[in-house]
């Protein structure tokens, strides 16, 4: 079993270097006081044993993360390996090497070299625990910070897909005509006014942890002519819907976020105590078997949180089921590899050209799928279900 070591005070300048660099002076005073990041010095470019997950993470203190660092030169796939034995005590957020005496420091955003200069032997993984990764106020403030983001861009090549997507989800709940609709953890609020528009006169809820998410869903409802609007802040865990004296919903439409949550079981709770009997739920998420994302994980060091957490869509079904809904039916939807990197080409390179023709490939996909099945389940990003609370 690989051994951790706590420093308490740390006589290694590349360490204090890198450091300082990811997390400001705040890490190195608490090394000073004596309650540093953690170090784990692996043996081997990759993990030989399990690691023991809950020693390398008792005690260590708030905001500290746990540095792995890797011998030699490790591959991609020896990273990847460190990123799957760590998880789910700890998600992967940044890596550290050196090259040529500067320091080089790469994120999901990208690599930015020159973070300074100095020696790193190996690589060093920089690990979060994940209960901070998913905590409450790090997901309002990541969500607040790039909430103009999800709102998509109209004018850009992929906004008709950003559009559809939405549409697809909210076209799931079928034809009866709801009256009181509640979008649940909203973004910037697409699903919920999709399925307001083809209800006229329904009142539509949102809410989400992200304030500036909220706003701008208030402003998108606006800007559609939805006037019956109430906008809230808050978590599924603990919905702000319905208030108190306020009636529970007759259509609740979740989109892309049981995956964030720090909580699934206690979201779903939530998530089920707002239907009203006989209401229906439309529930959509990424699907972690799609080929596109089970290669990521096989490939890449480094992936969102959410990419490792997301539950698979039967699960999601049976944890329901147990909750007493009854399941009515599901669809796939988001073409997997290669189709979102080529989106991503035509949104970078090709000026939108290809944007028509993957469009219209998603929306074939996808109708072809709900009504024969096919392409199956593991050719989409995505998935998409409806069920029912039974009336009694
Ligand atoms: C991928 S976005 C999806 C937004 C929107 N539903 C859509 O389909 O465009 C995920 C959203 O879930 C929200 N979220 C994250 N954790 C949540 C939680 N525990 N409960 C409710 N919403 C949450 C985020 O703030 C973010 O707006």
């Amino acid at each position: 079993m690989a051994s951790a070591r706590s420093m308490s005070k740390t006589n290694d300048a590349t360490l204090e270097q890198i450091l300082g660099a990811h997390g400001g002076g705040q890490l190195l005073e608490i090394d000073a006081a004596g309650q540093g990041p953690r170090i784990l010095r692996a043996a081997s470019a990759r993990p030989e044993s399990p690691l023991d997950l809950s020693s390398l993470s008792a005690g260590l203190a708030p905001g500290t993360p746990l540095l792995v660092q890797v011998p030699s030169q490790p591959s991609s796939q020896d990273l990847t390996a460190w990123r799957n034995a760590l998880w789910p005590e700890f998600h992967v957020g940044a890596l550290w090497t050196s090259v040529a005496g500067q320091l080089t420091q790469t994120t999901l955003q990208g690599v930015q070299a020159n973070k300074g200069s100095g020696q790193v032997a190996g690589v060093i993984l920089v690990a979060a625990p994940r209960h901070e990764v998913l905590a409450p106020k790090a997901t309002m403030e990541k969500f607040d910070a790039n909430a103009a983001g999800w709102n998509g861009f109209p004018g850009t090549p992929s906004y008709r897909h950003f559009r559809w997507m939405r549409r697809t989800v909210a076209d799931l709940a079928g034809k009866s005509s709801f009256k009181r609709i509640l979008d649940f953890g909203s973004g910037a609020g697409w699903v919920g006014i999709e399925a307001a528009l083809k209800n006229p006169g329904a009142s539509l809820a949102a809410f989400d942890p992200s304030p500036e998410m909220v706003r701008i869903a208030g402003e998108n409802a606006q800007a559609q002519n939805i006037s019956d609007f109430t906008g809230r802040v808050g978590f599924g865990e603990a919905p702000p819907f319905p208030g108190a004296g306020e009636a529970q919903f007759d259509l609740v439409l979740s989109s892309g976020v049981i995956s964030f949550s720090s909580d699934p079981e206690a979201w779903l709770d939530g998530l089920v105590a707002t239907l009203a009997p006989g209401a229906t739920l439309v529930i959509g998420d990424a699907h972690r078997g799609s080929l596109g994302f089970k290669r990521r994980r096989q490939k890449k060091p480094l992936l969102p949180v959410r990419e490792l957490s997301a539950w698979r869509r039967e699960d999601v079904r049976r944890a329901l089921e147990r909750r007493g809904l009854s399941f009515e039916c599901w669809g796939g939807y988001q073409l997997t590899r290669p189709v979102p990197e080529l989106m991503h080409l035509n949104e970078t390179r090709l000026k939108g050209l290809l944007a028509w023709p993957l469009l219209l490939l998603n929306q074939s996909a996808a109708a072809l799928n709900r009504n024969l099945g096919l392409p199956g389940q593991d050719r989409f990003d995505s998935w998409v279900m409806r069920l029912s609370r039974p009336l009694a």
